[in-house]
């Protein structure tokens, strides 16, 4: 396996010291995201929140800072994310506003209905099965309720075959059943936002 491949497994799926170094950098690299993500008005105080890859753990901290009142959940397929995860929000996790777990986006540990908003930072190209996993989001999701991916352009047109024009996956999310979507451009920084809403 090449280094790039290790680094691209790596983002895949953090494992032991080499993955933690990488979750401790995509904190960093990613604040940017988290910004843009809150000036998007993406979540109110008060609502239930999930990001999906929580990664290092830096969206939760800023979607609880933001969020007083409400509670914010994370998920992440990776045992190095969710350790990390608890590490960089550990007062919140111990007062239990913030709850983390492992798990994939392909079977959301959350019954129907139970989030106002979903977050997905430079994750959802990685997703092995894209049309079911946004699926299994919509499910947990209440009507009315919020979806926001967050990615890199370039990451989308390098890790993905299908769903990677905003045409496509515009059409994928309204299949599903998302009444509105928005897709929005950071032409500065290449990233794309894609928000649907149930
Ligand atoms: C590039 S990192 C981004 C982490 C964080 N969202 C950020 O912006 O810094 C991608 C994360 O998504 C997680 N991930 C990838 N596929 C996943 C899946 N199918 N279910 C849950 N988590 C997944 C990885 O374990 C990793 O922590």
């Amino acid at each position: 396996m090449t280094l790039l491949q290790r680094l691209i497994e790596q983002a895949k799926k953090p494992r032991g010291i080499v993955g933690s170094l990488m979750l401790r950098i995509m904190n960093f690299a990613h604040s940017g995201m988290n910004t843009w993500l809150m000036k998007n008005g993406a979540v109110y105080d008060g609502d239930i929140v999930l990001d999906i890859g929580c990664g290092g753990g830096k969206t939760l901290q800023t979607l609880s800072k933001i969020n007083p009142s409400g509670k914010i959940y994370g998920i992440d397929f990776s045992e190095q994310a969710i350790k990390d995860s608890i590490k960089t929000n550990r007062k919140d996790v111990a007062n239990g506003k913030v709850i983390v777990k492992q798990a994939s986006v392909s079977s959301i540990p959350y019954t129907d209905k139970f989030f106002d908003t979903i977050t997905a930072l430079q994750t959802h190209y990685f997703w092995s099965d894209l049309a079911n996993d946004v699926k299994e989001v919509f499910r947990v999701l209440k009507n009315g309720g919020k979806f926001i991916i967050i990615s890199e352009l370039y990451k989308i047109n390098y890790h993905m075959k299908a769903y990677k024009t905003k045409p496509e996956i515009k059409k994928l999310l309204e299949s599903v059943g998302f009444q509105t979507v928005h897709i929005q451009e950071n032409t500065q920084k290449g990233w794309l936002c894609i928000t649907g809403i149930k």
